[in-house]
């Protein structure tokens, strides 16, 4: 009787167990956040949680009922665990989904383009010099911008009290050197490392210790050639001035030679190319550099005999600022955009 009672007493209270059971697996299977999910966790099977309270109460039961009532308990909380792992992994994958979604990145949208840098204008002039003297088969060298008097003012014949020496154009080291004025001191450097015959263009950087306007700079640069071999003339000088004009400029442009002095050349000559100034739109003579027959001093300098050479060098921005119509000289050093930006791509 006691038994039966039991039985039914049992499964009374397994029905409105399992109606219980039922709303907390439905409440975790609709749990929708991780957050509230956790909540559900430790309100079912947290130690103060509604299997465990209940679990807790079998102490108080006979002990055939507290196995049977038990077990189911126990397969209840172990329903409840499952389905709470379950709905966990569910969120997660449900988070990380739209995570992905959310940051996908459309490969086939125009990419943004980061500001690109160019040559600067005296590095692209510099390099079509290059490629002319190259072509009419000159090799170009470099030689050093810290100098030494002897090569900079005594190999090349400047007598002792030239002005050029003065410290107001000549930035001097404390230990006696000096930054080199001009690139002719490499014709020194190069004679006493090669034997002629030869054809040598040399660019580089010098320094002058003077006021700076819209045409001179402290620092700038030139192009040296120095064409060493028998029977060199005025004639091949000419000649090679010509065709650098009109490598540059372009066919049958005219140049100028005036008589003047430089030291370290006998006969010495101004150089001009004649050509349209695109400012002002007339017709000039572009002044470029000196010019010569290489002075027999200097050959003697390096132990040359029985060769003639000529040698001339030039400012390289009087041939950026003129035909790009840069109105100032130090326009070139000043880093602005809106000037460095004209000039991508123009040679
Ligand atoms: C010379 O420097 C000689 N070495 C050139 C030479 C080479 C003559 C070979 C004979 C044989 P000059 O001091 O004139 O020469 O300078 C040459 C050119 O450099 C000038 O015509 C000018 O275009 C440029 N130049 C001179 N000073 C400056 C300056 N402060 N800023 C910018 N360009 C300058």
């Amino acid at each position: 009787m006691a038994e039966h009672d039991a039985e039914v007493e049992g499964s009374h209270h397994a029905d409105a167990k399992s109606a219980e059971v039922a709303t907390w697996l439905e409440a975790v299977r609709s749990a929708d956040d991780p957050a509230a999910l956790q909540d559900l966790r430790v309100r079912l099977l947290g130690k103060k949680g509604e299997i465990t309270q209940r679990l807790k109460a079998l102490g108080g039961m006979a002990p055939d009922e507290r196995r049977l009532v038990g077990e189911q308990w126990n397969r209840v909380k172990a329903a409840l665990g499952a389905a709470l792992d379950e709905r966990k992994g569910e969120l997660e994958r449900r988070a990380l989904a739209a995570q992905l979604a959310g940051e996908r990145v459309d490969v086939t949208l125009p990419g943004t383009r980061p500001p690109q840098g160019g040559l600067h204008i005296l590095t692209l002039v510099t390099n079509k010099l290059l490629e002319v003297f190259q072509n009419l088969g000159y090799e170009v060298v470099t030689g050093p911008e810290l100098e030494t008097d002897h090569y900079n003012f005594a190999a090349l014949n400047f007598p002792p009290d030239h002005p050029a020496r003065d410290t107001q154009d000549t930035f001097w080291t404390t230990d006696g050197r000096l930054l080199r004025t001009h690139t002719s001191p490499m014709q020194v450097r190069y004679m006493e490392t090669h034997e002629p015959p030869f054809k040598v263009v040399v660019p580089g950087k010098v320094f002058r210790n003077e006021a700076q306007d819209a045409t001179h700079e402290a620092q700038f640069h030139q192009l040296e050639a120095l064409v060493v071999g028998e029977r060199v003339t005025m004639a091949d000088l000419r000649g090679a001035i010509n065709e650098m004009a009109q490598a540059l400029i372009g066919p049958g442009t005219r140049t100028r030679l005036q008589p003047t002095y430089f030291p370290f050349v006998e006969p010495g000559a101004e150089f001009a190319i004649w050509w349209t100034n695109p400012r002002s739109g007339r017709e000039e003579w572009l002044e470029l550099g000196g010019s010569g027959m290489v002075h027999p001093k200097v050959f003697e300098a390096v132990g040359y005999e029985g060769v003639t050479g000529f040698a001339f060098g030039f400012g390289i921005e009087r041939l950026a600022l003129v035909p790009y119509a840069i109105p100032d000289i130090r326009y070139m050093y000043q880093g602005d955009l809106r000037v460095l930006e004209q000039f991508r791509g123009v040679l």
